[in-house]
């Protein structure tokens, strides 16, 4: 059986997050496969369909996938069982096949159906590609089918959609949850959601120790881990707290385990090593402090500045972490990069880690993952690494 998946914004995101949950499901991730800039290709005969749902269901970096169609007529044959059908068709990544390609092609699926009596209502793309909307509001997923073409190697191929991303459900928890700190900064759920996922888990403890308003836990909570979340705002501890208490209300978790408490990660007392230490967290999935929200490029003497604050904060969270941790521990977090007129400022994570620390982003995609928009004036690079 061939799978595709057609990748979100980021591509690197994506292929790291795939191959991640498919080493959570002791997978091997040799099956992935990039066939272009937005599509993922899965070849195994060991996965099954409701496996690979669950596993979709998991990931934040992904709009749909399906299965790879090798015969069209094949393909539309089961639906001339059917008395109504409903269908759309999609371009997917690059193609020079334009809207009016699909338009033919729809009209010939079209007729077909018709010359059989079959009720058939076509849903045309807005742009390329039918939205999650258009698949949702239409029910084309339940009442036909809808057919994506992609390229490989310069030629097409056919897939049938098996799924596409809840948007609703992020929406939710992005639009409706109680708490949400701007002034600070949120992160993009997606990208909170796709940090807890290249832990490679699916089960344990996961601790934020600069929880902010918990967009990270949310996440990971709704992923099925129990959560620890400190920071050193009190404020932020009581909206994470009300935030996850939605979560409850609203029957999106149901039995997750919780500990919220204020902690300074520059100033952390022996009793607290202790006692992280003896809780049994399976990993760190964090945005630490990043400095002040900033509006404009910033100046290279302010940057470095920054950088200079944000080391300090960033060695002591890390003395924290190497006692607290032991083999096979893995932390996911952002080093922030600042744009500067001259262009943009890093910082080496390498400062921070000793030979203890593996760091997997290679094993796991050829990009660096930078997660960065056209205006940003700050870049958020993601490291996996994992404890020896
Ligand atoms: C960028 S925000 C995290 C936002 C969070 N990811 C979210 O989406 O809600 C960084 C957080 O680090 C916290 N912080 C700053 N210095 C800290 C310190 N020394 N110890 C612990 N937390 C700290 C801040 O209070 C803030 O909530």
């Amino acid at each position: 059986m061939r799978y595709f998946f057609e990748c979100g914004s980021f591509f690197d995101f994506s292929q790291a997050e795939l191959c991640a949950v498919f080493e959570s499901f002791n997978l091997s991730k040799d099956s992935i496969h990039k066939v272009s800039n937005t599509i993922l290709l899965v070849e195994s005969n060991s996965i099954t369909p409701s496996l690979m749902d669950e596993i979709f269901k998991r990931l934040g970096g992904f709009i749909r996938y399906g299965e790879v169609i090798d015969n069209l007529d094949s393909f539309l044959n089961p639906f001339f069982e059917k008395k109504k059908i409903t269908y759309g068709i999609s371009i997917l990544g690059e193609n020079t096949l334009t809207i009016k390609d699909i338009q033919r092609l729809a009209n010939e699926i079209k007729r077909g159906f018709r010359s059989s009596k079959i009720g058939v209502r076509f849903i045309l793309p807005k742009t390329r590609e039918l939205n999650a909307a258009q698949i949702y509001n239409n029910k084309v997923l339940e009442n036909g089918f809808e057919l994506c073409i992609f390229q490989s190697n310069s030629a097409n191929m056919y897939g049938k959609t098996l799924g596409i991303q809840d948007i609703y459900s992020f929406v939710k928890r992005d639009t409706q949850r109680p708490e949400a700190d701007f002034e600070m900064g949120v992160l993009p759920q997606k990208l909170a959601r796709i940090m807890c996922n290249l832990t490679g888990l699916r089960e344990g403890i996961i601790w934020d120790p600069f929880c902010g308003s918990g967009t990270i836990l949310m996440e990971a909570a709704v992923l099925g881990f129990d959560i620890l979340g400190t920071d050193i705002d009190l404020i932020a501890l009581d909206s994470l707290s009300k935030n996850i208490q939605w979560l409850s209300k609203e029957n999106i978790i149901t039995d997750t385990k919780y500990n919220i408490f204020q902690l300074d990660i520059n100033n952390v007392e022996r009793k607290v090593l202790k006692d992280l230490k003896r809780t049994s967290i399976n990993a760190i999935v964090c945005e630490p402090y990043m400095g002040p929200p900033q509006k404009k490029i910033l100046t290279e003497y302010k940057a470095n500045e920054l950088i200079v604050d944000i080391t300090k904060l960033y060695k002591n969270f890390f003395n924290v972490v190497n006692q607290m941790s032991s083999r096979g521990f893995k932390v996911v977090l952002i080093l922030p990069s600042y744009k500067t007129k001259k262009g943009w400022i890093d910082i080496n994570i390498s400062q921070f880690i000793d030979k203890k620390w593996n760091v997997l982003n290679r094993s796991y995609t050829k990009g660096d993952l930078k997660w960065k928009r056209i205006n940003s004036i700050i870049a958020r690079n993601i490291f996996i690494l994992e404890k020896r």
